[in-house]
């Protein structure tokens, strides 16, 4: 339609995006064959039968949990820095044709180093898809490096102190830290220290707040962790001074409507508080999640808000020049973006 053609055009820059949340069920079948990873027998689980049953599987997830349990999985056949460059560099194309000219993307590095993948060969393969893509699209990116808030403070700092004897933060290829996984029973304040560092280093902070868990995850994100951004915040709705601060303070919320629906957190696109952030003045950008598992990359999650919403050229203005603006870019790449 015409305003999909608009959507196309306008361009984007996505914030919410975890790269192994990009494994299409085909490349997690090729790379399980070529590597010699064992998947789940499909006697037990018969989401592993075919790519057809495991893209069916990835339509009925019923919580943030269950799918991360496929989530999980998918990943494990990931090992060579080889296989992390052809996953983002495949992110990357696919972008590039949604009109994205800046990403910045999530990693587990604890998912890979905890089945004996080094953190290294994770950043080496993500990093070389970065630089063909600048190279070949002009399309900038940064990393985010997040926590399994599932697994302990103690494992946290470890995955932290890595990135900080590499250099990673102060040579600019890693641009914040996040906290990611099971939300529920999980309070963001579990990493307050880690976070408590990286506040005093001058790293950047954000978190998955108010996705499934109530609005105080979101107000303890920003209270006790300090974060900069909040990513998902949908339940920023329900605490009415909250919102009212985050639309003061301009702090960016990392929408992902597609995933809000496939996980089970509304039941339509048309549920979530879009309309409300936008009256309010809540600067909020959207976004994929996890393209490969929850039905759409970013045009995708666009179209689906407009549909739902009707909003005016107006209303993407604002959202298109917030998600600059709430980048974590320079001041002259974020100039060029707007
Ligand atoms: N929420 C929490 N953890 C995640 C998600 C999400 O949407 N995607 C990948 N890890
Ligand atoms: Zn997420």
């Amino acid at each position: 339609s015409k305003h999909h053609q608009f959507l196309q055009e306008l361009p984007k820059c996505e914030h919410h995006l975890h790269i192994e949340g990009s494994l299409s069920p085909s490349l997690l079948f090729r790379l399980a064959k070529v590597n010699n990873i064992a998947l789940p027998d499909s006697s037990i689980d018969s989401s592993f039968a075919s790519i057809e049953a495991l893209e069916a599987r990835y339509e009925r997830f019923t919580s943030l949990n269950d799918f991360l349990h496929y989530y999980f999985i998918g990943m494990s056949v990931l090992i060579n820095a080889s296989d992390f460059e052809s996953l983002a560099y495949e992110y990357f194309t696919r972008a590039h044709k949604d009109g994205v000219h800046h990403a910045e993307i999530f990693f587990d590095p604890q998912a890979h180093t905890e089945r004996g993948i080094e953190y290294k060969t994770v950043v080496t393969g993500l990093v070389a898809a970065q630089v063909r893509a600048e190279r070949d699209f002009g399309l900038t990116s940064k990393l985010i490096l997040c926590f399994l808030r599932h697994l302990s403070a103690g494992d946290a700092d470890v995955s932290y102190e890595k990135a900080v004897a590499l250099g990673h933060f102060s040579d600019g290829t890693l641009a914040g830290i996040g906290m990611d996984s099971s939300e529920v029973g999980f309070p963001p304040e579990i990493f307050r220290e880690v976070y408590d560092k990286a506040y005093a280093a001058g790293i950047r902070r954000t978190a998955h707040a108010g996705e499934e868990g109530d609005s105080t995850y979101i107000s303890r994100a920003l209270d006790i962790c300090r974060t900069e951004r909040i990513d998902h915040g949908i339940r920023l709705v329900d605490d009415e001074a909250l919102l009212k601060r985050v639309a003061k303070n301009k702090t960016l919320v990392t929408m992902c409507p597609l995933s809000n629906v496939r996980l089970r957190c509304v039941t339509k696109v048309a549920e979530l508080p879009i309309r409300k952030f936008l009256d309010e003045g809540v600067r909020f950008s959207i976004n994929s999640d996890d393209p490969a598992y929850f039905g759409g990359y970013i045009l995708d999650n666009y179209c689906a808000v407009q549909d739902a919403f009707s909003l005016s050229f107006k209303d993407w203005k604002f959202i298109a020049e917030g998600a600059v603006e709430g980048s974590w870019c320079d001041d002259g790449r974020k100039e060029a973006l707007l």
